[in-house]
């Protein structure tokens, strides 16, 4: 029996023998899509290739892509479970051509792989057709000779595919498979044709036109074919099973479900089962693309179909989570053919563990709530809408989950009431934020965010997406259109810019839609809104068009390995200072990392060198960073650094980087930092590239601040100090290793000079060549008065005691002349102190030549003077001293 990895494999190849590329399932977050919440068929990627406004290597192509439907158009997720061919997650086979063949091509192809590589019987297909095409109806005939009652024309939009709303779309052709008179049905379009007989099993749309917002449609230039079919059906069939959970790979996962529940897998918790098999599906590749359990958007629909999953194993009768335990299982069957949920496997553990025990704590009394309700209400009569809404603001029951509930029952919620509900508490929520004393330019984000609801940020995983722009606004007030020239905010329903915060720049690029480009310089966000700041620089833009958004790759790859960086030395100065180093601060700009955190002396360079180095040996050894979610506890006992400070939520984002390959001294024995952190960072620590501190300075009282430089800055940098030591070596006429030495040397000669400068100086000062100082006598004491140039101030002290050693016994004033203010000096030999202090001196010289003060000993003091010119007044006035 082929397997379904089989069949997938032999879908492919079939189509890659015939010249089409096998291209890799794209996420099932549509990058290129802003209307779509989840990739529902094969031809998402494909979009704007159908339309021409994109060009690849290739004109035909073959995948087998994820596909996810709930939530949004094509929404499965009420009959999983119940029904034999309904899931949330499906795998979609298809072939494609751009503007290469089409129907002369498309049928045959089918027909072919069908009947020869599938083996299946040809007198048991048959299809519809639009009933407007002749073509596909002639070429069916010739191709595969089916008779006309088995080719029938279908006139409604069950043969003419539209991905959504807008986008490329055809006519169809489909193919189905006639299980026989045994089982009940009648075919396609006939008024049985809901029963089981005849099964849908391929579509081939004919891609022909592009629909527009207005329901217009343009035809394409090139015509191109869009196929998909559903691995599980063709499965089915080729398992010769009537039903898809009966596949090898579905069984085994509810053998899983069977096994992790002590439960019999076909007994009367089969449907449970079903449900969970398909629910982990979904949960599990929505979690590997990206995407979080929460309350808004894409996360929220993730978060119901958990739910939901958790709730049937509930009524298995699980005491504890089982969700997580069955992902081995997922991935020991689809790993091979999908990577990435092999990558995420223990995020996608931890996530779902997370989520399946904090539900379970209010999951029993949800459910008594619910049995309460029920009792209180008539027999078969409507969930009030009340108690609806209390399930699930209170204990955490997304509406479907309750009508999955109730639904067993036979019973349905006053889904009218539920919604009146959630009005009042949304009026409620206004009206405590309008009271709350918000800017006036804040009241329109909370305005924003209550109408079209939070921005989903899908820059984690990518950073082009497609978005369709909510609202422009300008000076607090919404505008419909910006145009060349103008300053604007833009909001979108989903965005890959990052807004600032946690000291992570916002991010700057573009926004293109189909009549302007816009310039984002910075992206902030208020109330969970995304508000990019930007300049219209071509055309204009308007409210309601779709956009391009396109992150500037070059500044996000430098941002993201300051952030990574900025970890890494976080944990490097922990280790080299101690625990108590804790951050206070940062910022991770395009240029450059700053870093403030508790400590209270300056870094030696010894310090500095052992961080920095450590740092590197991280970046060498270009470990994966990896992101998970847990609670701010778990995060906690894995010892993750977080913000003092700082407020979590229910959930936080942990990032890990650097193994200590067992050393043991890692916070949980083996990571080298761990911190909560809800930035963006580098896949490998080796994206860094280099990583230099520049050195520490003080922040604030206690807190020292430390920038830094990695990448290409880092190099710049090195290689600028580098050429400055060129410089230097080259002014010294030295080799760069022979620099500091030669400067050494020359200092220590500069010393030297400036030591003989400063004596030849002094003998100068004192006459020159031994030639004496006359003195002059008064009153009995010697007098040495004298103006010098050539010396400072600093000199004087030495000057005056040399004097006085000269005198054996008498006073000294001397006044240098230093070009600016003059300096003063006075001194008297011991012996004369008791009659004559060297202050009054000073003070009286220095006030004739317009200084003030004067202070020392009655034995040498000093003081300065405001005119030169008047020194020989100062002269004559310490004389009078004397003179008495
Ligand atoms: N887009 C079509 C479908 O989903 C064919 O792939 O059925």
């Amino acid at each position: 029996m082929a397997s379904l990895n089989d069949i997938r494999s032999t879908f492919l190849d079939f189509f890659a023998k015939n010249g089409h590329r096998v291209v890799d399932s794209s996420p099932l977050v549509p990058r290129n899509d802003p209307t779509l919440m989840f990739t529902n068929s094969g031809m998402v990627q494909f979009k704007n290739l159908f339309t021409g406004t994109e060009h690849r290597d290739y004109t035909r192509a073959t995948t087998a892509q994820k596909c996810v439907r709930a939530g949004g158009k094509h929404n499965d997720l009420d009959n999983v479970g119940y029904t034999a061919r309904h899931h949330t997650f499906f795998e979609m086979l298809g072939n494609f051509s751009f503007g290469d063949y089409f129907k002369e091509e498309a049928i045959p192809f089918a027909w072919e792989l069908l009947t020869q590589g599938f083996g299946l019987d040809p007198k048991r297909l048959l299809v519809t057709v639009y009933h407007t095409d002749d073509d596909a109806a002639v070429l069916w005939k010739k191709v595969a000779g089916l008779s006309d009652d088995k080719i029938i024309r279908i006139p409604t939009n069950d043969n003419f595919w539209m991905m959504g709303p807008t986008g490329p779309c055809g006519p169809c052709t489909e193919i189905f498979y006639d299980h026989g008179p045994s089982i009940w049905g009648g075919p396609p379009g006939s008024a049985e044709e809901d029963g089981d007989r005849y099964i849908e099993i391929w579509n081939n749309v004919f891609m022909q036109f592009e629909q527009f917002e207005d329901g217009s449609r343009r035809e394409l230039e090139a015509k191109s074919i869009d196929t998909g079919m559903g691995l599980e059906r063709i499965g089915a069939l080729l398992q010769g099973k009537h039903d898809n959970y009966d596949t090898d790979l579905m069984r085994s996962l509810i053998e899983a479900s069977a096994h992790a529940t002590s439960n019999d897998p076909d007994g009367p918790g089969k449907v449970h089962h079903r449900v969970i098999a398909d629910h982990l599906r979904s949960t599990s590749f929505l979690i590997a693309d990206g995407v979080m359990p929460s309350n808004e958007g894409r996360g929220y629909v993730l978060r119901r179909i958990m739910r939901r999953a958790m709730r049937h194993a509930h009524m298995l009768g699980a005491q504890d989570p089982v969700m997580y335990r069955l992902v081995p299982a997922l991935v020991r069957q689809m790993g091979a053919a999908y990577p990435e949920l092999t990558r995420a496997q223990s995020l996608i553990e931890e996530t779902l563990k997370l989520e399946e025990t904090r539900f379970r704590q209010t999951l029993d009394r949800g459910l008594r709530l619910l049995d309460d309700e029920l009792a209180r209400i008539p027999e078969g009569a409507d969930l009030p809408g009340g108690a609806a809404f209390k399930l699930y603001d209170t204990y955490g029951f997304p509406l479907d989950l309750t009508q999955d509930a109730l639904r067993e029952m036979g019973r349905a919620v006053d889904v009218a009431g539920f919604e009146a509900a959630m009005d009042e508490q949304r009026a409620k929520a206004r009206a405590s934020w309008s009271g709350s004393g918000e800017a006036k330019d804040a009241k329109i984000w909370f305005e924003l965010a209550e109408a079209g609801g939070v921005t989903e940020f899908l820059g984690y995983d990518t950073e082009t997406a497609e978005g369709v722009i909510q609202a422009l606004v300008r000076d607090g007030a919404e505008i419909g259109a910006a145009a060349t020239g103008e300053t604007v905010q833009i909001v979108v329903n989903q965005t890959p810019f990052y807004a600032e915060s946690g000291g992570q720049v916002g991010d700057a690029g573009y926004v293109r839609t189909d009549t302007g480009l816009a310039h984002v310089t910075d992206t902030r966000k208020a109330a969970g809104v995304f508000i990019h700041v930007a300049t219209v620089t071509e055309g204009s833009i308007a409210k309601g068009q779709p956009a391009k958004l396109e992150v500037d790759h070059h500044r996000r790859g430098m941002i993201r390995a300051n952030h990574s960086a900025t970890h890494l030395l976080n944990e490097a100065l922990r280790r080299a200072l101690g625990d108590h180093v804790a951050q206070r601060g940062s910022l991770n700009a395009p240029d450059r990392l700053r870093f403030d955190f508790a400590h209270n002396a300056a870094l030696s360079p010894a310090d500095l060198a052992t961080v920095e180095a450590e740092v590197n040996g991280f970046i060498r050894q270009n470990g994966a960073v990896e992101t998970r979610i847990m609670t701010p506890d778990d995060a906690r006992a894995l010892g993750a650094q977080a913000l003092f400070g700082e407020k979590y939520g229910d959930e936080v984002r942990v990032v890990s980087m650097g193994s200590l390959d067992g050393s043991g001294k890692g916070n949980d024995g083996k990571t080298y930092s761990i911190e909560l952190c809800g930035g963006t960072h580098v896949g490998r620590l080796g994206e860094i590239g280099a990583f230099v501190l520049l050195g520490d300075s003080a922040s604030s009282a206690g807190v020292r601040r430390v920038e830094a430089l990695t990448g290409q800055a880092a190099l710049d940098h090195l290689r600028g100090q580098g050429a400055i030591l060129a410089e230097v070596a080259a002014t010294l006429k030295a080799s760069v290793t022979e620099a500091a030495e030669r400067v050494k040397v020359l200092f220590d000669e500069r010393r030297a000079l400036q030591n003989e400068v400063a004596q030849l100086r002094r003998e100068l000062a004192m006459g020159g060549g031994g030639k004496g100082v006359e003195a002059k006598e008064i009153n009995g004491v010697k007098l040495i008065a004298q103006v010098l140039t050539g010396v400072s101030g600093k000199d004087l002290p030495a000057l005056i005691d040399e004097m006085k050693t000269r005198l054996g016994s008498g006073a000294v004033v001397l006044i240098a002349d230093t070009g600016a203010k003059p300096a003063v000096a006075a001194g008297v030999t011991a012996d004369l102190t008791g009659r004559i202090s060297a202050v009054t001196l000073v003070k009286a010289a220095a006030e004739a030549m317009g200084g003030k003060g004067g202070g020392g000993r009655p034995d040498m003091a000093q003081a300065g003077g405001a005119d030169i010119g008047l020194a020989d007044a100062a002269i004559k006035a310490a004389e009078a001293v004397l003179e008495g």
